[in-house]
């Protein structure tokens, strides 16, 4: 029986996949990489340096390691820049009632989210209490589609993966919840999300109801 709800947050909670996706843009532009859509969809759900790596797939010379590290950080910084202005307005519509739902129905709640500004996030959307387990991570070794994250949260919670319920809009992320051996629900519409179990276009779609009876 369904026990649990794991989320991931950007693109699902939180309208921050677009946010993530003009940063990364922004920085392919800047060092004259060329970025287009289908690479930005690749990078969804991918940690912060798996990211880069696929960003820097088509540069034009080879980067060091110090160079990287450094790469990554002007991302987030742009990224940080934008997120210092976000409040509950940025909630995806129906993301929250989707939580509330899932709890009313006896669900425990997690968050799975590859990214390290997870919990200043969560502060600035008002929601840092809804969760019972937020995965951390920086103690993350290997990045979506390697079920780690999503079987850490079930761990987190203290229930079975095959009992949870994964809710992703990257098909990274899709892929790391069948992997932990959970049910994959995917938001959005990306071609890339079709071999979930259940496809919706929103997360204000999301109806736990389907799922519990
Ligand atoms: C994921 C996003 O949630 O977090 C990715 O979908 C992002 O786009 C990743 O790269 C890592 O985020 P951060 O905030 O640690 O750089
Ligand atoms: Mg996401």
């Amino acid at each position: 029986p369904l026990k649990a709800v794991i989320f991931d947050l950007d693109g699902v909670i939180a309208d921050t996949a677009v946010v993530h996706h003009a940063a990364w843009k922004q920085l392919a532009e800047e060092i004259g990489v060329a970025f287009d859509d289908a690479t930005g969809e690749r990078m969804k759900g991918v940690d912060r340096r798996g990211s880069l790596d696929i960003l820097l797939e088509r540069a034009t010379r080879a980067y060091d390691e110090e160079e990287k590290h450094a790469l990554a950080e002007r991302k987030n910084a742009y990224y940080r820049e934008q997120i210092a202005q976000f409040g509950p307005q940025h909630l995806l519509p129906g993301a929250q009632a989707a939580i509330a739902s899932a709890r009313a129905a006896g669900m425990k709640i997690a968050l799975a989210s590859a990214s390290r500004n997870a919990p200043l996030l969560l502060d600035r959307l008002g929601i840092a209490g809804l969760f019972d387990y937020v995965v951390d991570a920086g103690r993350i070794a290997r990045s979506k589609p390697d079920p780690e994250i999503f079987l850490d949260a079930a761990r987190g919670l203290g229930v079975a993966p095959h009992d949870c319920l994964g809710v992703e809009d990257a098909a990274a992320g899709v892929d790391s919840i069948l992997a932990a051996g959970m049910a994959a629900v995917a938001v959005g519409d990306s071609p890339a999300l079709a071999h979930a179990d259940v496809l919706l276009p929103n997360v204000a779609a999301f109806d736990i109801a389907q799922y519990t009876t």
